[in-house]
């Protein structure tokens, strides 16, 4: 044995062989190649704007670099409360929010809240990534419920969901939007997972973090149909979401979670913990993106809706490629005729075509065959990125 196989067989089971995302493993691929479109990755190619990183910038410049409130500054959580007011049309406390270090964090914490090492968890799959990951590092059991694909939409059947649980299930974790499908569950089927989880005193896990992102809606900026419109904030459910997305805000690193008042003590606790808060003067620039930035985000959304078009209206021409309409999000998950291996596929595009795309596989077993592409990118690019596709796809037609 080497001395690094020694030190490895050494660590907690799991650790070592969880593999690595095969969206990473796509973005190594593609370093360094010239000319290739990243659109691999869920983020626009906007920087942060000034009005939200000036804020922070002199946050820092005047000082605020001191330890502060576990669960964010007070005016922070305020500033939560009143977003979601605007946005859901109802009221919220502030006592609710606790502010966390990403998405990613939010939803490290809702584990950590409520789940024991065994206990499993059902995930309607293809699904972003990181969620059975984590699962399986922190010990815990995956059950994944594939959606139903047509060839134009992806649906999920609640029945097959609530089949799925077994004594040891201890929640439901749903994305809706969801990552990669673009899919948005509605009100209807959000209504009887909540019943059925009520029932069962399950939790429900929801991570609503491309809420806003709503191509369906009857007014602009409406945002996606939510949990939030019909539960209680004081049952059990636990929302994470970010400021990653709606913001441009990706590398700042800064979540928030919202769950019942009771467990205010807990998630303190947990906080401290994991990583005792937040950066202190970032959190001046998400009081501003909250406060100030609801013309910045509808353009955003206004683009990415101009982005699924470009991209939607392109592939639908080409041959062999099928795929759903995204209602949500801002990803469009297609499938290639033939094509038996995404990750290869994803390669060969960045080499030949000089598209970056994540593999399908790279979200379950059940995205085999597709890819995921983000279509929040300038306009220009992504036209580009259409042809350069679509192009490929009619040299190469199966
Ligand atoms: C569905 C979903 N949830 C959560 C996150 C995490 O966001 P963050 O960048 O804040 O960690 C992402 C990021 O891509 C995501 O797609």
């Amino acid at each position: 044995m080497s001395a690094d196989q020694k030190v490895l067989s050494s660590l907690r089971p799991g650790v070592a062989t969880e593999p690595m995302s095969g969206i990473v493993d796509t973005y190594i691929y593609a370093m360094g190649k010239p000319d290739v479109i990243p659109l691999w990755v869920g983020q626009g190619h906007l920087p942060t704007p000034a009005f939200i990183a000036e804020p922070a910038a002199r946050a820092l410049a005047a000082g605020e670099t001191f330890y502060t409130h576990q669960r964010g500054l007070p005016e922070l959580r305020q500033s939560l409360a009143q977003y979601h007011a605007r946005a859901y049309g109802k009221a919220f406390d502030a006592e609710n929010f606790t502010v966390c270090q990403s998405g990613m964090q939010s939803i490290q914490l809702a584990l950590q809240a409520i789940l024991s090492p065994g206990d499993e968890v059902i995930l309607p799959v293809p699904a972003w990534t990181n969620y059975a990951a984590t699962l399986r590092l922190a010990g815990m059991k995956p059950v994944e419920v594939a959606l139903d694909f047509d060839g134009k939409s992806w649906t999920l059947d609640p029945a097959r969901l609530f089949a799925a649980i077994t004594p040891r299930t201890r929640a439901i974790l749903i994305n809706t939007p969801g990552n990669p499908l673009g899919h948005v569950l509605s009100h209807q089927v959000l209504q009887a997972i909540l019943d059925e989880c009520r029932r069962r005193r399950l939790w429900i896990i929801a991570d609503e973090v491309y809420g806003r992102f709503y191509y369906s809606g009857n007014k602009p900026g409406q945002p996606a149909p939510s949990f939030l419109d019909i539960c209680d904030t004081e049952e059990r459910i636990f929302f994470c979401n970010t400021f990653s997305k709606n913001w441009a805000m990706t590398g700042w690193r800064v979540g928030w979670c919202m769950a019942p008042k009771a467990l205010g003590p807990i998630l303190e606790n947990l906080v401290q913990y994991n990583t005792s808060g937040v950066t202190t003067f970032l959190q001046r620039g998400c009081i501003a993106a909250l406060d100030e930035g609801d013309a910045f985000l509808a353009d955003q959304i206004s683009q990415a809706e101009q982005g699924r078009r470009i991209i939607c209206e392109r592939l639908a021409k080409a041959p062999g490629v099928r795929f759903a309409w995204p209602e949500g999000a801002f990803y469009l998950f297609f499938k290639v005729e033939g094509a038996t291996d995404s990750a290869a596929l994803s390669r060969t595009l960045i080499d030949q075509a000089r598209v970056g795309l994540a593999p399908g596989n790279a979200f379950g077993q059940a995205g085999q065959g597709f890819l995921r592409l983000c279509f929040a990118r300038d306009p220009a690019q992504l036209t580009e990125a259409a042809e350069r596709l679509g192009n490929w796809l009619e040299r190469n037609e199966r």
